[in-house]
């Protein structure tokens, strides 16, 4: 009986709208599926309707950034690349600038970045050592809610930029892709356009502030910087230290949100988290809620 059914259910599970139906029922029971959700919101919500990137094409990105993740080493989930490529489609097309990615390992981030980013117009600027992590003198990384700990050495996550381009060349868009090698103290100071959208997987809290202290001037009203390190409240803190803010950018600290556990990407945890840089407040540009108070 079991083997008569399942082609059957193979067949049906293929279906959209027995998907749908079966989220929905997942949904009622309070058991819903976080990822395939985000998955379905990507797909069928309305990013990309600026750039004439439909529900087909979004498909195939995230079947893209499955494949690239099974392929290519990586450090994030392909959950997360859905997750910047729906807040990447999301820029409005008028607003411009790049997407620079700090810290790309292998380049498995980097492919799907750049995929997206050829959908969009926009250059992708890949900011790596292209050597590994520097050091940090062996300072311990505690992530306080996955009660994770551990160290960081000197040239981790090392990745050659040859290495780094055939892989963005098999699985991503190189044509998208402009590189930055080096220590980002020194490298970053390079960059001069407008960024529309960062991505900081950098790890340690000293990468941190020297990709926040060269990005954020550049970063455009409105602009998004995620961050893969939302884990580490080390790291997170940054974006909290109001004198650091005060004394380098000449600015509030913006704050950062996901600080520990991250985005809600999973019930349980995520790695990844924004900080936005806020422009004057428009009230338009805000939702109202019954439990606050409005003088008017
Ligand atoms: C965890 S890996 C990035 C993983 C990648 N985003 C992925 O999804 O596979 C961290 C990267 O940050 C880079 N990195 C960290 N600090 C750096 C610094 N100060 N200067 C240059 N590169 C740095 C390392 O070389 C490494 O490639």
């Amino acid at each position: 009986m079991k083997s008569l059914i399942r082609p059957f259910y193979r067949l049906l599970r293929a279906n959209p709208l027995f998907q749908r139906v079966l989220r929905h029922e997942l949904a009622a029971l309070g058991a819903q599926d976080w990822s395939a959700a985000i998955v379905d919101r990507f797909i069928h919500g309305p990013s990309g309707a600026d750039y004439g990137v439909g529900a087909g094409a979004k498909a195939e990105l995230a079947a893209a950034f499955r494949a690239v993740t099974q392929h290519v080493p990586s450090g994030t989930a392909p959950i997360v690349h859905v997750v910047l490529a729906e807040a990447i489609l999301s820029i409005p097309r008028e607003t411009e600038g790049v997407v620079v990615e700090c810290g790309c390992w292998k380049g498995a981030s980097s492919a799907s970045l750049s995929r997206v980013c050829a959908l969009t117009g926009r250059r992708l600027v890949v900011c790596d050592s292209f050597a590994g992590l520097p050091g940090d003198g062996m300072r311990r990384h505690v992530g306080v809610h996955t009660g994770v700990y551990g160290y960081y050495r000197e040239g981790m996550f090392a990745g050659a930029l040859d290495e780094v381009q055939a892989n963005i060349r098999a699985w991503g868009a190189i044509e998208v892709c402009d590189f930055v090698p080096g220590f980002f103290s020194e490298s970053l100071k390079a960059l001069h356009s407008p960024v529309a959208l960062g991505f900081l997987d950098v790890d340690l809290e000293s990468s941190m502030r020297d990709c926040v202290r060269a990005i954020w001037p550049l970063l455009v009203e409105g602009g998004y910087l995620y961050s893969d390190d939302a884990g580490d409240l080390d790291v997170v803190k940054v974006f909290f230290d109001t004198a650091w803010w005060r004394e380098t950018l000449d600015c509030s600290a913006p704050g950062f949100v996901g600080s520990g556990c991250g985005l809600p990407l999973s019930p349980s945890y995520s790695a990844l988290g924004y900080a936005r840089k806020l422009g004057a407040f428009e009230e338009s540009a805000w939702k109202r809620a019954g439990f606050l108070h409005y003088p008017e």
